[in-house]
């Protein structure tokens, strides 16, 4: 099973991938726990030329870059991983690119990029962690990331705030897919919800 954790910076993805890894391997689960853009030697690299300091490429050169690491990490970690019966928790995926890149491309375009890196690999579930940009770029900075803070987290209110009606968007044309969690409830309460979506679907795949 393929799960996928998407949402705007601060909104507490690694905090509930590492809960829900941990909850699902009590129950006997083998689980990978990886991140886009990385989870392979290459994918990493490609990841310090995006994200790393001094980057920069305009929109659709950073929509190639994603694009490279995507189709790397898809091709070498996750289709293996899940070939193998293993449950692959992923911190973002292509969502990401829809959210992020999405204002600054022609959809056939984004379309294009996307598909030639993920083929037909779509996640069994995405839980979006929703939170106000306001309160997730707050909690990022916390973290002692204001110093370093990567290109995204750099930009603009304005630019968090069509982020985060871009995934909106994205759950609403997807609702079987992609799950809406409040991501401004206390951790335990972001955990449980996940839980019950990903039960739901675990329970009906039989697994
Ligand atoms: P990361 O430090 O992982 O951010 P976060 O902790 O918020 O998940 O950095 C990933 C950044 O890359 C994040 O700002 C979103 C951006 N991104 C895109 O713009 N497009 C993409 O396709 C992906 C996967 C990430």
């Amino acid at each position: 099973m393929f799960i996928t954790f998407e949402g705007g910076e601060g909104a507490g993805k690694s905090t509930q991938i590492r809960r829900l890894a941990a909850a699902l391997e009590a129950l006997g689960h083998t689980v990978i726990v990886t991140r886009e853009p990385g989870g392979t030697p290459l994918a990493e690299a490609i990841r310090a030329l995006i994200l790393g300091p001094g980057a920069s490429g305009d929109a659709m050169t950073q929509a190639l870059l994603f694009a490279a690491a995507r189709r790397e990490h898809v091709r070498a970690l996750i289709e293996p991983a899940l070939a193998a019966g293993t449950i692959v928790l992923c911190d973002r995926f292509a969502d990401s690119t829809r959210a992020y890149q999405g204002g600054r491309l022609p959809p056939s375009a984004l379309d294009a990029t996307i598909s030639l890196a993920t083929g037909d690999l779509v996640p069994d579930v995405t839980l979006l962690l929703d939170l106000l940009p306001e309160v997730g770029l707050a909690r990022a900075r916390a973290r002692g990331r204001g110093g370093d803070a990567d290109t995204f987290e750099r930009a603009d209110l304005a630019f968090h705030a069509e982020v985060r009606a871009r995934f909106l968007a994205l759950a609403k044309d997807e609702p079987g897919r992609i799950a809406v969690i409040d991501a401004g409830k206390g951790e335990t309460d972001v955990a449980e919800a996940i839980r019950c979506v990903v039960d739901a679907r675990l329970a009906s795949k039989g697994t």
